[in-house]
């Protein structure tokens, strides 16, 4: 036998012999890496006689070859053999039980938002946004509450370091500057020229120093908000009354429109509505007891026209409701701050199915 055939057993035989795919690659490197035996034949080529060399060239030549298709049918078969293993080990048993998956609840303010916006949305109403971060003027003075006006201190405001350009800014009290905002607004006051009609609501967080059992720092109130030529109080007490009648789902609910004061609507009027209180339990529909919740009014001509309308032309009505105060009262949930803690325990409990989409016609409340 000589060297040639020695390293041909040699090598064949380590690949025949590795069990697995780290075993395979020591024997490819034994026969053809930098340092192996076929590596080694090739070496002394150069040493050789001309035509000793071609010939002894051409067998080495041949046992590479030879070697290469050896270590690529055992790689062949090592990994058919690992990927039957891994078959075996890694059986699926599709007879157990599915691990619980969490399944996350709506909370009851976005809910009760959902279902505001689809009884206004039957009315034609579409949902505005507005900035929590307010300039002073969108937030008073645009609504008739010019600086130093005694109603400033009706709402408890958190102010922030005013603008580089001196104008002081607020986190807004009341969601009403998106009225400006939207009156403002060039393609609606086309649209309110053309002689359309602006309907918007407006849910959204809203701020004041403010914090005990029934005040949070942070609230949430929905506008509403109606312009066009026509629009008048009895528009407003009949908007009021359906929206009232359609949330809570009582359909006699009784209202009570008392005569009040806000600095952008006259006349003015919040809204109560009729409850009964039975062993300490407050029941809402017909009774002895009123529960104020919204403020309401003919938008104020001043309002009008520091908006860019002319008030001659141009009249309508607009609400303010705070929505955790009507969540509370319809899902007869007792503490406001509840609200805000975060209690998972709480959310599963007072949380709504994410799949329901409130609709007067499919069911608002669950
Ligand atoms: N912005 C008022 C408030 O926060 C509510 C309101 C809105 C009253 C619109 C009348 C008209 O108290």
């Amino acid at each position: 036998m000589d060297d040639l055939s020695t390293i041909r057993s040699e090598a064949l035989g380590a690949v025949q012999q590795a069990a697995d795919l780290a075993a395979l690659e020591v024997a490819r490197v034994a026969a053809l890496g930098k340092k192996g035996s076929v590596t080694g034949l090739m070496k002394t080529l150069g040493g050789l006689a001309p035509d000793q060399r071609k010939e002894f060239g051409a067998r080495v030549n041949q046992l590479k070859g030879e070697i290469e298709a050896a270590l690529e049918a055992r790689k062949g078969a090592l990994s058919a053999s690992a990927l039957s293993a891994r078959l075996v080990n890694e059986k699926i048993d599709v007879s157990l039980p599915a691990r619980p998956e969490g399944q996350g609840s709506l909370h009851p303010i976005g809910q009760v938002m959902d279902e505001v916006a689809a009884i206004f949305g039957e009315m034609g109403f579409s949902w505005a946004d507005g900035p929590d971060i307010e300039d002073d003027w969108h937030n008073f003075t645009a609504l008739n509450i010019p600086p130093d006006h005694p109603a400033r201190q009706m709402q408890d405001t958190f102010y922030l370091p005013t603008r580089a350009d001196g104008t002081p800014m607020v986190l807004r009290t009341h969601t009403s500057p998106v009225q400006a905002r939207t009156m403002l607004d060039k393609n609606v006051q086309k649209m309110l020229a053309d002689g359309g009609s602006l309907r918007i609501i407006v849910p959204g967080r809203t701020f004041r120093i403010d914090n005990d059992a029934t005040h949070t720092p942070m609230f949430h109130q929905v506008e509403g908000l109606v312009i066009d030529r026509t629009t008048h109080m009895g528009h407003l007490k009949g908007c009021l009354v359906d929206f009232c009648r359609a949330f809570f789902e009582i359909d006699d609910l009784p209202l009570r429109f008392r005569p009040s004061y806000f600095p952008f609507t006259e006349p003015s009027a919040e809204v109560d509505i009729g409850c009964s209180w039975k062993d300490g339990e407050l029941r809402i529909g017909a009774g002895d007891s009123w529960l104020e919740i919204l403020g309401s009014g003919m938008v104020h001509p001043n309002v009008i026209a520091n908006c860019g309308l002319d008030p001659a032309i141009y009249q309508g009505f607009a609400f303010g409701m705070g929505i955790d105060r009507i969540a509370m009262l319809k899902y007869g949930i007792p503490d406001l701050r509840s609200f805000f803690d975060s209690d998972l325990r709480w959310l599963r409990h007072y949380g709504f199915s994410a799949l329901e989409w409130p609709s007067l016609t499919g069911g608002l409340g669950r």
